[in-house]
């Protein structure tokens, strides 16, 4: 099965821009500013028009209430439409002027990111980076969590110790991880699955490997609902897991042809 409707292995790559939509030069100053800050939550309120492309936000593969009562539909939005929002036009202006970079997947661009410019390497860690992790977080939610079957049960049963065990492990990972960032389960080419916790916007991506499935521990992700308990978020959130969206990325990474 191929999961298609979110732009599974072509996430970023935006098409042709229309023509009337060109950045401005008010605009460009404002993205300037926004580059200088690094960070998308800081300019939420003031994001403008973002240059067009090379990436574009993938949109949610579902209602924002498809999640509710477990991630409610204000925080679906907001995350969504403002915080994604605001990694895409970050990395996009970001990559102005940088043709063979703005090329690339944004899977491939973060695999290199020693080799960018040092002008825009940290802009392009942290959207680049969140924007990877979050078109990958919408892919595997919306579905009604349970227990996968199959090869990735089997996986984890294998590498993980069992789904309880593997849960366990990844909620007080989540939990652990001070301040903001990520916890993933990652897979490999032979599909040996692992986990993993990075801050900030960092992913295992950029050092050349493949998430299976990760849930963001920033509090924009459930503040609104669970405002500090971000223990209650983590056990919450494997009630919307997409089973079948997991089992459609592990057979993609063990076919080489995951992107983000
Ligand atoms: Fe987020």
């Amino acid at each position: 099965m191929e999961v298609t409707s979110v732009g599974l292995t072509n996430v970023g790559v935006a098409g042709a821009r229309p023509a009337s939509v060109g950045p401005t030069r008010r605009n460009m100053l404002g993205f300037a500013a926004l580059l200088a800050a690094s960070g998308a939550s800081r300019a939420l309120a003031q994001v403008p028009v973002p240059p067009a492309g090379p990436h574009s936000l993938p949109p949610l593969p579902y209602a924002p209430d498809a999640n509710e009562p477990h991630v409610d539909a204000q925080t679906m939005t907001l995350h969504h439409d403002r915080h994604h929002a605001a990694y895409v036009a970050n990395l996009n202006a970001a990559l102005k002027d940088q043709g063979t970079l703005a090329a690339l997947p944004v899977q491939d661009l973060l695999a290199r990111l020693p080799e960018t410019p040092e002008a825009i390497r940290a802009a392009l860690r942290n959207n680049a980076g969140g924007h990877a992790n979050h078109a990958m977080f919408w892919q595997v939610m919306g579905g009604k969590g349970g227990n996968p079957t199959g090869a990735v049960l089997a996986a984890v049963d294998r590498d993980l110790g069992g789904m309880d065990a593997m849960r366990a492990a990844f909620s007080r990972m989540g939990l652990m991880q001070f301040g903001s960032g990520w916890v993933f389960v990652t897979v490999d080419r032979g599909g040996k699955l692992a986990l993993a916790a990075r801050p900030n916007q960092d992913t295992p991506l950029m050092e050349g490997g493949r998430v299976l499935l990760g849930n963001d521990v920033w509090e924009h992700a459930y503040y609104l609902k669970y405002q500090n308990r971000r223990a209650d978020y983590l056990a919450a959130w494997w009630n919307v897991v997409n089973w079948d969206v997991v089992a459609a990325r592990y057979e993609q990474a063990r076919a080489g042809t995951l992107g983000v």
